[in-house]
């Protein structure tokens, strides 16, 4: 664990970047230091693998301070990712990554080896090994620079606002990547951020820190959305907090129907039998749905696609959150969102009313939750 202990920074100018703050870092999972500009994330950061030391106060890692080692074999055990990746623009892709490898003295063909494995690891095809970085796109460089991070398997990951510099679609592809490998590699990563999004997004705990370098709340980010701090927490967490807490919540346990989905190459009897349904979703012969239609607008076999209404965006409900059964049900023009299985055939339907309930169900869990924490 990386403990921060009542740190403070003032730069020689007498800038108070960061004030009496104190964190402990869990390990193998990612905490997140989200604020404005200026806030001192940075500084905090840099802290940590001593490009920067403390005016007052100390830094543990797993129990000794960090000035007890040399500031080298620290280093080594931190890997650090800055924006616009930092790379050597003079050394190929491979060679970028394969550095610090080498330096430590691994044999130049084995750090190769490993550089190839890491590029395949963060998602880079291989034909790129003998570009130079301003060969790359932005998104690609920020992959070379998370590879070259990890390539001498450090415990620890230091990430300054790695994601920041590059468009909201390649963002998130970097976000789901760095994700991913996190399940894989089990890293303590420190990811730095402004955008609250992205903190919630990444952060299995979330410190917010406000301008003067000053500790706002250390928090899950459910927790987060739930219950901020103060009025500056919640004013930085934005004005939908309530509709992305419910990414938090599980759809698995929503109520199904099945008995509304029909196939398109339904009889009369099976049309009949259904008739007092509001709305009857059919499917192609897959099971895969094609749209919505009134019962009695529908006659068996000569069902026809044309006349059918979008069905929306459908959830998975071992996979997705109720924001995204929510969602399905508030673009759908009927108000019934579609649960389908990982192969996109139709599961079951819900209606609007039936996931405002579980809604209101998971508050009042999760209000339980909190006040057995508060007691013990
Ligand atoms: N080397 C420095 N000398 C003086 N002030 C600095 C220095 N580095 C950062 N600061 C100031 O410290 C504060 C925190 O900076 P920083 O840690 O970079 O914040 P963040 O990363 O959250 O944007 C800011 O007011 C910044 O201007
Ligand atoms: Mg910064």
């Amino acid at each position: 664990m990386i403990r921060i202990d009542s740190v403070t920074k003032r730069y020689p100018d007498g800038t108070v970047a960061v004030d009496r703050l104190s964190l402990d870092i869990p390990d193998r999972a990612i905490t997140v230091l989200v604020g404005p500009s200026g806030c001192g994330k940075t500084t905090t950061l840099r802290m940590i693998n001593r490009m920067v030391e403390p005016t007052e106060g100390g830094i543990l890692l797993d129990g000794t301070d960090i000035r007890q080692q040399p500031v080298n074999t620290l280093r080594r055990s931190m890997g650090y990712v800055i924006q616009n990746a930092g790379l050597f623009q003079h050394r190929t892709i491979l060679d970028n990554i394969a550095t610090v490898p080498r330096l430590l003295g691994t044999p130049k063909k084995e750090a190769r080896v490993r550089a190839a494995e890491l590029m395949e690891r963060v998602g880079l095809d291989a034909a790129l090994a003998k570009r130079y970085p301003y060969q790359l796109s932005g998104g690609q460089q920020q992959r070379v620079g998370v590879a070259r991070a990890l390539a001498a398997d450090p415990p620890v990951l230091l990430m300054d606002e790695p994601f920041s510099a590059v468009d909201p679609v390649v963002r998130k592809g970097l976000q789901d990547e760095l994700l991913r490998i996190q399940d894989e590699l089990g890293k303590t990563i420190v990811f730095v951020t402004h955008d609250i999004d992205e903190a919630i997004k990444l952060g299995t705990m979330v410190a917010v820190l406000r301008t003067g370098g000053r500790l706002a709340q250390f928090a899950p980010p459910a927790d987060l959305l739930s219950a901020p701090a103060d009025a500056f927490v919640e004013d930085f967490l934005g004005a939908d907090r309530g509709i992305r807490r419910l990414s938090f919540f599980p759809s698995a346990g929503l109520e199904l129907q099945t008995a509304p989905i029909v196939g398109i190459d339904a009889d009369a009897d099976q049309l009949a039998s259904r008739a007092d349904a509001p709305y009857l979703l059919v499917t192609d012969l897959d099971g895969r749905p094609l749209g919505w239609s009134e019962p009695d607008r529908l006659t068996a076999g000569a069902i026809g696609r044309d006349q059918l209404l979008d069905h929306g965006r459908p959830f998975v409900p071992s996979a997705d959150s109720l924001r995204t059964a929510l969602d399905g049900a508030v673009l759908s023009p009927t108000g019934w969102a579609v649960a389908v299985d990982g192969e996109g055939r139709a599961v079951g339907v819900v209606s609007q009313q039936v996931i405002g309930e579980a809604i209101r169900a998971a508050h009042s869990r999760a209000a339980d939750d909190a006040e057995v924490k508060a007691v013990r």
